[in-house]
Formats: structure tokens, C-alpha cells, sequence
């Protein structure tokens, strides 16, 4: 007995200790704040470092709009600051010592005690929140889940409806495509948590709008963050071997896929994948954005970092026909957003105030999905922390962001009376519709029923439109 309780121990220790070992430590590795190319010639450097200096992670693609950063290891430092110098660009150290501030971080991350926003939350007690969420309050909310990710891992989405027969507007939110982005599923979840709990002055948000909301699309590469690389970004296939794994899941979509903002080297960070729509994460939400295409009419997916709303399309220079309202929707978001605690956020086409990045999520839903408001919100910060912003900011970022989405959500109340938004009634079927696959129940996943629910919906769809 006592020989086996030891042996057990033994056993857990040895775990404790492998999970240790093989935690990816970022000791003596940097960040450099690269100033922002003033020329072509600048801009041309940039993107040369990037293209031969394969071990320099880019935190944000070179631009001639905005800083870039990259994170470089110790066995880089003096080739990079070489490079740079001998091309005139300047930069700043960003971060002296990346590891510290990982370690800063997850001391407080290992923590638990249910559901907070004081703390980054795991993907368990996130999905627990969020069944329990839907037990609770079975005439508004109800979980199920639009996939599996590639490690068989639930894509869990919580909708939010309290009078399905109005056939309100939907609101579709995921967070968490970039698994190192952590403050983006801290947001979502706070969305779905006030909703949940809305005062008596906002309760029309719940009332005339409905909410489908994935806080984790990438919960693969989330908890991989947690075990393995706090800075791991892609999701977790295995295309080509286990040397490389990963696809950034916001460069699989298909739609000018592989085009701008992608690198096909299988281990870089942006690499689009061998195909698009290789991803189950990506494809799942395509499924589902296609088929609540008449339903959806805003579609916002969180990122960080940067403090960005961001504008369709991401793949061209080009703005749409109503450019002028997305901007302006946009911008009266930022505002309310900044009266919260001053936070000041950019509002634009990513290629006039960004980087040109093609095959994302955004562009997909507007473009196939009909969804008119499809906004990439770059969260805080807007550099000082950048992917690893401190627990202290969570709740600060939740609150001022809730102030934006709520925004959209009356303007989109707004546009419905005035027949404003007309995008559903115009636009033409993409070329290749993907077609929703019914995923399987897990046997303990009791109350996971959205998943057959897509044919069910579809007889609804013709009239459903919101115009
Ligand atoms: C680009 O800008 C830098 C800094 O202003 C300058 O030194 C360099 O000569 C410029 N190059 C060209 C080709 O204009
Ligand atoms: C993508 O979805 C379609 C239909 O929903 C399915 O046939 C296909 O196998 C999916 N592909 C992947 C990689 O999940
Ligand atoms: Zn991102």
C-alpha cells in the first residue's frame, strides 16, 4: 500500500518534472520595437530580416503604417541588431528579458478559483463556465459546439437568445484564433458574462439581439500556451510532421488564401496551410458563418495586440463600396470605448493603418458570409506589454470593450427599423459553399445541442433576412 502510494508519487513527480522540462523557456530572448519603414528601401530591409532570419518571431508583419516587433533568441541578438544597424533602421528594446515576464505572468495563471477575470482562465474552466452558464438559464442560453479541433477538442459556442420568435440580429463573436493572445477569450467570456447579467437600461441588448459566441476557436494552440510555449500562435496539425506543426488559422480561410501577410514555410508563424481550409477550426466557422448567413449581421473576432478596430478587407488595398458607414460604426465604438478609462484605438482598413493579411476569418465573412459589420478588434495593449499583457489590464480591457460591442449591437437594432443594411439581399452564393457537417456528440457533453441544428435552421433561412 505504501510502496504503491510511493510509486504514485514517484510516478506524479516524474510528470511534474517532464512537463517542466519540456516547457519552452524564453530566457535572455528580446523584443525589438522596430520604428516603422519611412520608405521603400526601409520597408524592403524588413521584410528581407524576416524572410532569412527564420528564427526571428515577427509580433507584427513589417509596415511602412506602423512599428514592427520581433522577438529575437540569444543566439540571434547580435546578427539582428547587425542587420538593422547596417540598414539604418532604428529600434528599441521592447522587452529585456521575455522569460521574466512569462514567469511574471504565470504564477498568477496557475491559480485557481473558478471563473474571474482577475486571472487568464484555462479552456476547462471556461467550458465548465459556460455549460453551467447554460443549466442555469436554459430559456436564454444553450451550449453546444460548431466542431472539433484537430486534438478532438470541443469549438464550444454559447447562444444567447431570449426571444428566438422576433428573429433578432446576430451577433457572432469568437476569440482566441491566436492561441498566444490571451486577453481575447478573457473578453469574450466577460461578454457572454454580462450579457448573463444585464441591468435594467440594458436589457434591450438581450431583447432584440441574439449572441453566438465561440470564446475559444483555437483551443488546441490555447492550451498549448499554458503547457508547452507561452508564445505559441497557430494551431496544433501536424501537416508536415512534427517538426512544424501548426497553421495560423487566420490565413486558412478561403479567400484570396495564401495571398498577402503568409509565409508557405510550414514553420513560420503566418504559414496559410497546404490547403485552404485544411483547419477544422477554420472550416467549422466558415460552416457555420455560411449557414446563419442571412442571420448573422456583425461578425467581431478579438485579437491582440495593438489597439486596432479594424475594417473590411484585409487582403486589399481596395475599401469596399461602404467603407464610409463601416468607419464610421467603427469609430463611434472606439469612442465609447475610450470614455471608459481613456484607451485610444485606430479605425481602419488594415491596409491603410496595418498590414495587408489575406485568407482571415473577417474578410471570409464578409465576403461569403454576408456579414456586413465584420470587425478585427486588436486589443489592447499598445506596446508595452504587447502578447503578454498583465493580469492587473484584463478586467480594465473587458470593461472598455463591452462598452464598443454594445454599439454595434443598437446600431444593428437601429438599421433593422431603417432597412439600412441591405448587404444579405445583394451579395451572390460563394463558388464553393462549404457544407455543414453534423459533429458528433461527446458522450459527456449532456447539453450540447447546437451541433445538429444546422439543418434545422435552414428552412428558416430565406425569410430570416434582416433588412
Ligand atoms: C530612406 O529613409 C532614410 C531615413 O530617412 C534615409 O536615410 C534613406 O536615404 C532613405 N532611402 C531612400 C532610398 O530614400
Ligand atoms: C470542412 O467542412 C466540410 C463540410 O462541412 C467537410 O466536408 C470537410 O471535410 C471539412 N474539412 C476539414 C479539414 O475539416
Ligand atoms: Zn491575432
Amino acid at each position: 500500500m505504501l510502496k504503491a502510494r510511493g510509486l504514485i508519487l514517484l510516478g506524479i513527480a516524474l510528470t511534474v518534472a517532464t512537463i517542466i522540462a519540456s516547457e519552452k523557456r524564453y530566457s535572455g530572448y528580446k523584443v525589438y520595437t522596430v520604428k516603422k519603414a519611412r520608405n521603400d528601401t526601409e520597408y524592403k530591409a524588413l521584410l528581407e530580416l524576416q524572410k532569412n532570419f527564420k528564427k526571428v518571431d515577427f509580433w507584427s508583419d513589417p509596415s511602412k503604417r506602423r512599428p514592427t516587433d520581433i522577438m529575437v533568441s540569444p543566439e540571434d541578438l547580435t546578427k539582428t541588431e547587425q542587420f538593422l544597424s547596417s540598414h539604418g533602421l532604428e529600434y528599441s528594446v521592447a522587452i529585456n528579458d521575455v522569460q521574466r515576464v512569462v514567469e511574471k505572468e504565470n504564477v498568477r495563471s496557475t491559480r485557481q478559483s473558478g471563473m474571474n477575470w482577475r486571472d487568464y482562465q484555462r479552456l476547462r474552466t471556461i467550458h465548465d463556465w459556460l455549460d453551467s452558464l447554460a443549466a442555469f438559464n436554459p430559456q436564454v442560453a444553450q451550449t453546444g459546439s460548431i466542431g472539433r479541433s484537430t486534438e478532438g477538442r470541443n469549438l464550444k459556442m454559447i447562444k444567447l437568445s431570449k426571444n428566438p420568435e422576433k428573429k433578432n440580429p446576430v451577433i457572432y463573436i469568437d476569440g482566441g484564433i491566436h492561441a498566444r493572445e490571451w486577453i481575447s477569450p478573457a473578453v469574450t467570456t466577460y461578454i457572454i458574462g454580462k450579457l448573463m447579467s444585464l441591468s435594467p437600461q440594458d436589457a434591450d441588448l438581450l431583447e432584440n439581439v441574439d449572441w453566438h459566441i465561440v470564446p475559444v476557436l483555437n483551443p488546441d494552440g490555447y492550451e498549448y500556451t499554458f503547457n508547452e510555449d507561452r508564445l505559441w500562435r497557430k494551431s496544433r496539425s501536424l501537416h508536415n510532421g512534427p517538426n512544424c506543426p501548426g497553421v495560423d488559422l487566420n490565413r486558412n480561410f478561403d479567400f484570396h488564401w495564401g495571398e498577402a501577410g503568409t509565409n508557405d514555410d510550414p514553420c513560420r508563424n503566418t504559414y496559410p496551410g497546404p490547403y485552404p481550409f485544411s483547419e477544422p477550426e477554420a472550416n467549422s466557422t466558415a460552416s457555420y458563418l455560411f449557414n446563419n448567413r442571412n442571420k448573422i449581421r456583425a461578425y467581431l473576432t478579438f485579437h491582440s495586440y495593438s489597439q486596432l478596430w479594424l475594417t473590411p478587407y484585409g487582403y486589399t488595398e481596395d475599401l469596399p463600396s461602404d467603407y464610409e458607414e463601416l468607419e464610421s460604426l467603427g469609430l463611434r465604438a472606439a469612442r465609447a470605448l475610450q470614455e471608459v478609462y481613456g484607451t485610444e484605438y485606430e479605425v481602419g482598413a488594415p491596409s491603410h493603418i496595418l498590414y495587408l493579411y489575406s485568407g482571415s476569418s473577417q474578410d471570409w465573412a464578409r465576403e461569403y458570409g454576408n456579414v456586413k459589420y465584420s470587425y478585427t478588434i486588436e486589443l489592447r495593449d499598445d506596446g508595452d506589454e504587447k502578447f503578454l499583457l498583465s493580469p492587473e489590464n484584463i478586467l480594465p480591457t473587458c470593461e472598455e470593450t463591452w462598452e464598443a460591442v454594445k454599439v454595434v449591437a443598437r446600431y444593428l437594432v437601429e438599421n433593422r427599423k431603417t432597412g439600412k443594411d441591405t448587404t444579405a439581399a445583394k451579395r451572390p452564393p460563394p463558388p464553393f459553399p462549404p457544407v455543414p457537417t453534423y459533429i458528433k456528440k461527446n458522450k459527456d457533453e449532456e447539453n450540447a445541442d447546437i451541433d445538429g441544428n444546422y439543418d434545422s435552421d435552414s428552412s428558416e433561412e430565406e425569410d430570416a433576412d434582416v433588412v
